[in-house]
């Protein structure tokens, strides 16, 4: 279907007034040139940064509608008002000319992709922005209706919620639901594949997140040439047995955009790019019911994530009844997931490890597990400032299991 935009006089008229954003940025302006090629991207980070900042001041109605949704998003302050009818005009500007955004987070991604089935309408009031997006097909308004439950996350939980992916709603069609296994010898492949991926991966993910410019710069050229190199033998194995989603896709599009953050120096931002897709491709090997050992180890990052950053926030004031609650529930969970880490092989020849390598493997998967029986000891015994120094002190060791399985080279 053809791309149609249809905007109200009251908003065409104020297209008019909007100033160029380049205009705007004020002398103090601090931040990279972004993506390669993509112009707006950082006024228009810069808008929605700030009503992330400004996220307590804005309210937010989503009424549903059988094909779409139609919204209203308001606020009190005019300065917040103008950036957000600003941010919203940006916005339809990228779904029109089909200049994709957040392409990291796949929701996104997906909604970009389908940008010409998106019919919108957009009415500028005075203190807000009224916006109806329909679509005539069925998954398009599924992702149109997950978009707008993410935008009212976004007013309701400011920068936290804009650090989370969002997965892509199911699609009814036949086509999802029908995803094939993979034979034996695809298996088999995908295993190999996903090794060799990850020997790439990991450095680019460690040494963005270690703040290294030039070695992330090679590293991250490592990645994308393997991933230019193999995509097409990947996309043969997930081709097949993927649903609409098209997960190898957003890799791809993930790897671009933190490509083009290290050029630009921004390296914390690369690192979140790229953070996202070891969940992808975990989630994806699930699917095909394809046991990949360090999949076992991805698991527990994730939870491992959620005592660690708490921990590093908080401080010896700050902890309460149901912080020591959260963090009791989740030392729990990472215990259990350390546990089906201790019970997995990692001998596959896949992964390339030397005699020297497996040793170290074995010394840091006990390290992790000291570090976890620490943590519950901690918390039996009760003082905070040996609960926040052992909820902390279980990521070196996991860091150190992870590492072993990237080809550092010479960076
Ligand atoms: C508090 C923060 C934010 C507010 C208040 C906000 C508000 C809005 C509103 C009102 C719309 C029109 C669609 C709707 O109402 O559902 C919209 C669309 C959009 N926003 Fe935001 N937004 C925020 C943050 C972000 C962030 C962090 C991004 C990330 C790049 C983003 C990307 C988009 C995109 C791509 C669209 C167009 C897609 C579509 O409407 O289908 N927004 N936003």
């Amino acid at each position: 279907m053809k791309a149609i935009l249809s905007m109200s006089a009251v908003y065409a008229a104020c297209l008019l007034f909007v100033q160029d954003a380049d205009a705007q940025r004020g002398p103090g302006f601090r931040g990279g040139r972004g993506p390669r090629g993509d112009a707006n991207f950082v006024a228009d980070r810069d808008t929605f940064h700030f009503l992330l900042e400004n996220h307590k001041q804005i309210k937010r109605q989503v009424t549903l509608l059988a094909n779409g949704v139609e919204t209203l998003t308001t606020s009190e302050d005019k300065q917040i008002v103008e950036r957000l009818q600003e941010h919203v005009k940006a916005m339809y500007e990228r779904v029109e000319k089909g200049n994709p955004i957040r392409r990291r987070d796949p929701l996104f991604d997906e909604l970009f992709r389908h940008a010409e089935k998106l019919d919108m309408k957009l009415e500028l009031v005075p203190d807000g922005v009224r916006v109806v997006e329909t679509s005539d097909d069925p998954f398009v308004v599924k992702l149109i209706q997950a978009h707008a439950a993410v935008v009212s996350k976004f007013v309701e939980h400011g920068f936290a919620e804009a650090q989370k992916n969002h997965a892509i709603p199911p699609a009814d069609s036949p086509s999802a639901s029908s995803a094939s296994k993979l034979t034996e010898e695809q298996q088999r492949k995908l295993l190999s594949f996903s090794a060799a991926f990850d020997r790439v991966y990991i450095p680019a993910l460690a040494l963005t997140n270690q703040q290294m410019q030039v070695p992330s710069e090679a590293a991250i050229a490592r990645l994308r040439a393997w991933t230019d190199t193999k995509s097409s033998d990947v996309r043969e194995l997930l081709g097949p047995v993927s649903s609409d989603s098209e997960p190898w896709t957003t890799i791809q599009n993930a790897i671009e955009q933190a490509d083009a953050l290290v050029q630009a120096g921004q390296l914390s931002e690369a690192h979140e790019a790229l953070e996202p897709i070891r969940s992808l491709l975990t989630e994806e090997r699930k699917r095909v019911s394809l046991t990949y050992p360090i999949d076992r180890l991805n698991e527990f990052h994730d939870v491992m994530e959620s005592i660690v950053k708490p921990a590093m926030k908080a401080n010896l004031e700050s902890i309460d009844e149901q912080f020591l609650a959260q963090l009791s529930e989740k030392a729990v969970e990472a215990s259990t997931l350390w546990s089906r880490v201790e019970q997995t092989s990692f001998t596959s020849p896949d992964f390339q490890l030397t005699d020297e390598e497996h040793q170290k493997l074995e010394q840091m998967i006990a390290a992790e597990r000291k570090a976890l029986t620490q943590i519950q000891h901690a918390l039996r015994d009760g003082d905070y400032a040996t609960i926040l120094q052992a909820a902390i002190a279980i990521k070196p060791p996991f860091a150190k299991t992870y590492m072993l399985f990237g080809d550092f080279q010479d960076e």
